[in-house]
C-alpha cells in the first residue's frame, strides 16, 4: 500500500508538538502601544472609530503608561494634541508643549517603560500637512517645503530628548531627516538616542482613525507628495538604505497587513532591526467586524500579529498591545 511517510500531521496532533515546533513567537517583547495625550485634567475620551483607545490628559495618560508597564509591555509612542495649532506647528517644539509635558510626566512616574515619541507636524499645523507648507511662486502651488521642514523636525526632537524621551520616531518621510535629527541630537547631548526611522511609510487610506484621533486630516490635498506610493517596493529598499546611511538605529515599514512582502524584503536586505506600525485602519476594520458578531477579536488580532512577525518584524506598533499582553500572559 503506497501510504505516504511523511505526514505533516503527524507534528499537529497536540499542542505540546505545535509548541515544539513552533517557528514564530510572538510575546509581550515585540508590543510598543501607541498613546494619544491632549491638553486638560482627569480627561480620558474615547476615540469613536478606535474602540478601547483614549485621548487623555497627562494625569491620566501617565496613569495608563503604569499599567502598562505593570502589564510587561516594553515601550509606549506618544502622539499629541495640541492646545492650539498653528502655520509653524509651533506646539510641537515648545518647551511646555503637550508631549514634552506627558513625557516628562511619565518618566517622572514611571521608571520601567520606554517612552518614544512620534516627531511630526502634522498634529501641530493649522493645515494638517507634515511640514511647514509655502506656495511656490512658479506653479502657485502649495507645497511642503522639506528643509524648512528639516529645521523644526531638528528642534522638535531635541525638544523631546530635553524632556526625556528614550527614542525618537521621526514620521514625517521628508528628504535627509533623519541626517539632521541625528545631527541635532548629537550636538545637543543626546548622543545616545537611538531614532526609529518611519523608512517606509506609505501613502495609505488605512491611517483615516488615526486622523480622527490625532485631529490630524490635512485641510487641503493630501499626503502623496511626501509619503510613499503603494505601488513600489524597490524604493522602499532606497528609503531605508538611505535613512540607514543618515543614522537610524530602527527601521519602520508602515502600513503592516498591506505590506508584509516589504517586512519581509527589508528584513532580508538589511540587518537593522525591523518595526512594524499595525496601523489604526487595520485595527479598526476588525473591532467593527468584531462588534457585529462577524469575527472572534482575540484569534484575528493574535492572527494578525502573528504573521507581521513572521514576516520579519522585530517589533510591532499595536493599538492591540494592551490586550494582547492580557492575552500572552502565561
Ligand atoms: C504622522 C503619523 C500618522 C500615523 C502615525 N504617525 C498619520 C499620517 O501619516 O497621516 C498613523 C498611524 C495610524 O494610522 O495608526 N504623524
Amino acid at each position: 500500500m503506497g501510504f505516504p511517510k511523511q505526514r505533516l500531521r503527524r507534528l499537529r496532533q497536540n499542542e505540546n508538538i505545535r509548541r515544539l515546533v513552533r517557528e514564530t513567537h510572538l510575546s509581550i517583547d515585540d508590543l510598543i502601544m501607541p498613546l494619544f495625550v491632549r491638553p486638560g485634567k482627569g480627561i480620558k475620551q474615547l476615540i469613536p472609530s478606535m474602540p478601547g483607545n483614549y485621548q487623555m490628559s497627562v494625569d491620566k495618560i501617565t496613569e495608563e503608561a503604569k499599567e502598562l508597564e505593570g502589564l510587561g509591555i516594553p515601550g509606549i509612542i506618544l502622539f499629541g494634541i495640541p492646545e492650539k495649532k498653528d502655520e509653524m506647528g509651533s506646539g510641537a517644539y515648545a518647551d511646555e508643549g503637550i508631549i514634552q509635558e506627558a513625557i516628562i510626566a511619565i518618566k517622572k512616574a514611571v521608571k520601567n517603560i520606554l517612552v518614544i515619541t512620534d516627531v511630526c507636524m502634522c498634529e501641530y499645523t493649522d493645515h494638517g500637512h507634515c511640514g511647514f507648507v509655502r506656495r511656490d511662486d512658479k506653479t502657485g502651488h502649495f507645497e511642503v517645503d522639506n528643509d524648512m521642514t528639516l529645521e523644526l523636525l531638528v528642534k522638535e526632537s531635541v525638544s523631546h530628548a530635553k524632556a526625556g524621551a528614550d527614542i525618537v520616531a521621526p514620521s514625517d518621510m521628508m528628504d535627509g531627516r533623519v541626517g539632521a535629527i541625528r545631527d541635532g541630537l548629537d550636538e545637543n547631548g543626546f548622543d545616545h538616542i537611538p531614532i526609529m526611522a518611519y523608512s517606509a511609510k506609505y501613502s495609505s487610506g488605512f491611517y483615516g482613525p488615526f486622523r480622527e484621533a490625532a485631529e490630524s486630516t490635512p485641510g487641503f490635498g493630501d499626503r502623496s507628495s511626501y509619503q510613499m506610493d503603494p505601488h513600489n517596493a524597490i524604493e522602499a529598499l532606497r528609503e531605508v538604505s538611505l535613512d540607514i546611511e543618515e543614522g537610524a538605529d530602527i527601521v519602520m515599514v508602515k502600513p503592516a497587513l498591506a505590506y508584509l512582502d516589504i517586512i519581509r524584503r527589508i528584513k532580508d536586505s538589511f540587518d537593522h532591526p525591523v518595526a512594524a506600525y499595525n496601523v489604526s485602519g487595520e485595527f479598526s476594520i476588525v473591532k467593527a467586524a468584531a462588534e457585529k458578531g462577524w469575527i472572534d477579536e482575540k484569534r484575528v488580532a493574535l492572527e494578525i500579529l502573528t504573521g507581521i512577525k513572521r514576516a520579519g518584524a522585530d517589533m510591532i506598533l499595536t493599538y492591540w498591545a494592551k490586550d494582547a499582553a492580557r492575552w500572552l500572559k502565561k
